[in-house]
């Protein structure tokens, strides 16, 4: 099954030959190779810290690898800088996004390609192409907003418009979809198989398998910072990329249902002027339940009341029959309510400190002195063996993890706190199908400790093996509830795009080009 790289017959559009990597004590690769050809859909797959976003970074020229060499088109040679590296067609989509934040989005797309001699005109000819672009991708968000106010969704569409504005020939795509809801997903996959129509080729990074086997021509497999193999994806199934990556047997997790108890978290008519509606909704002990929805759709803005971060405007909320309204976030720990939220970097992880403080943040241990600072410590290697964090080490800084750790490390917080209500929103987002299932138990096992579960996930697959029944949101309302046996993706996208069950009364469509 195997697709050997032929080495001398076609030149690649990039290629990376024996590539390695340290940093410090960790070998984040160790003779990596991948080989893309022109304008083909290259996936690249592999669990986390497996040195994905380490190649990526190497290939765009913002690291220098320690040894290997590199091709670009017609450029071959050991060291890459961000500039050839962009004057050769090269265009990336971080992971961590590489937006000039205080600018607007279409700023963004023409930023270093303004021309200043015949100014006025060609500018507002630039501006014309690249408000062209957006509308072909299907952008909603107000392009003279400056770019740190839009959805992490609304930033990958502006750094993918760039890209077609420069006209790259390489694109690099880091987890480009896992900020992105239901509709939007399905509309990225478009979007890459139309630049690789028009020559484009493109490198493209998912935790979802499936996602990638659609698009994807070939497939290169990366375990510990080595190349297992380049395959064909036609040939492929899942299973076989999961064998590939973990090297060994893998035991999908089958739906257990829990058994739910007293009521601990009741909302009844919550509304937040325009942004959320008349919410109603019951979580009981025990209970895992899922919410879904298209990006904007309202259930960020729920994590947010529950989390203490935005004030209602109606409506009362209960936690274990009390009434519960959080003004801080402070608040909300102290009624057992704990949100993980969608985006950690921002706002979960303290980036630059042992893992140890982001983990006992909300709730440090209760011993004083040396003896509370070792307590500490050994809670925090509990969590992390628990959920497989690598590196495994208190010590470690969430900023010298891969997107996958990071995530982990916020879910350990909070597991940390033992909340009687947890919220996770997006919580397999960039994490890779091993751990997955090991984020899934540790979900699974906090609700049969007796803690009621709210789980935001835009991947249906996510939510099926765990959930007990499913919400869907549209423009701030719940339009609609499923059992666990209803859950079907056409079921869910109608209550998701129309509100509704029925095709009739449709009365927006997703993939509409305003
Ligand atoms: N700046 C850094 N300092 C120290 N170690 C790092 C740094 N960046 C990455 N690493 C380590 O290099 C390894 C590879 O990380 P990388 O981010 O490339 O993985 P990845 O395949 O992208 O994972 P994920 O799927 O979780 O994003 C990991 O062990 C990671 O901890
Ligand atoms: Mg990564």
């Amino acid at each position: 099954m195997t697709d050997p790289t032929p080495v001398f017959s076609e030149p690649p559009a990039l290629a990376a030959d024996a590539v390695s990597k340290r940093y410090g004590a960790t070998a984040a690769l160790a003779g990596a190779s991948l080989f893309v050809r022109p304008g083909e859909v290259h996936g690249l797959v592999g669990a986390n810290g497996a040195g994905k976003s380490t190649l990526i970074k190497i290939l765009s020229g913002s690291e220098q690898q320690d040894s290997g060499r590199l091709r670009l088109g017609a450029w071959s040679g050991a060291a890459l800088t961000p500039r050839t590296a962009q004057a050769r067609g090269l265009e990336t989509i971080y992971q961590d996004l590489s937006l000039a934040p205080s600018l607007d989005a279409v700023a963004n797309v023409i930023l270093g390609q303004e021309h200043s001699r015949l100014g006025m005109l060609r500018s507002r000819r630039q501006r014309h192409e690249a408000l062209g672009i957006f509308a072909r991708l299907g952008f909603r968000a107000d392009p003279k907003e400056p770019v740190n106010r839009l959805s992490p969704a609304d930033q990958q569409l502006v750094a993918i418009a760039r890209a077609i504005y420069r006209r790259a020939s390489v694109a690099l795509m880091d987890e480009p979809t896992s900020s992105l809801g239901v509709a939007e997903r399905a509309r990225l996959l478009d979007i890459v198989r139309e630049l690789s129509r028009d020559g484009v080729a493109v490198v493209y990074i998912s935790h979802d398998l499936e996602e990638v086997l659609a698009v994807a021509d070939r497939v290169t497999v990366l375990r510990d910072g080595r190349t297992v193999d380049t395959v064909a994806a036609g040939q492929l199934t899942p299973d076989d990329l999961v064998l590939r990556m973990v090297g060994g047997a893998f035991e999908r997790l089958r739906r257990t249902s829990g058994t739910a108890g007293d009521v601990a978290l009741e909302l009844r008519g919550i509304g937040r002027h325009g942004r959320l509606t008349d919410v109603d909704l019951r979580l009981c002990r025990g209970e895992i339940v899922g919410l879904t929805g298209l990006v904007g759709s309202g259930r960020t803005q729920l994590a947010n009341v529950l989390a203490g971060l935005h004030p209602t405007t109606t409506g009362e909320m209960t936690v274990d029959g009390t009434p519960y309204r959080p003004r801080t976030p402070g608040d909300a720990l102290r009624a057992g309510v704990v949100v993980v939220p969608e985006d950690r970097k921002r706002d979960s992880l303290l980036m630059d400190l042992p893992c140890t403080h982001t983990v006992m943040l909300a709730r440090p241990e209760s011993r004083l002195g040396i003896l509370r600072g070792r307590s500490e410590r050994t809670a925090t290697q509990r969590l992390l063996d628990r959920l497989h964090v690598k590196p495994a080490s208190p010590a470690a800084t969430p900023r010298a993890m891969s997107g996958g750790n990071q995530q982990k490390v916020s879910i350990a917080k909070a597991l940390q706190a033992r909340p009687r209500v947890v919220v996770l929103d997006e919580p397999g987002q960039g994490v890779d199908i091993g751990a997955k299932q090991q984020i899934l138990h540790a979900i699974r096992e906090i609700a049969r400790n007796g803690c009621a579960v709210l789980m935001i996930s835009s991947e249906l697959q996510d939510l099926v093996p765990v959930v007990d029944r499913l919400l869907v949101m549209r423009r701030g309302r719940i339009t609609g509830e499923l059992a666990a046996a209803e859950i079907d993706e056409h079921r869910v996208l109608e209550l998701a795009v129309t509100g509704a069950q029925s095709p009739a009364g449709r009365d927006e469509d997703p993939t509409h080009v305003q």
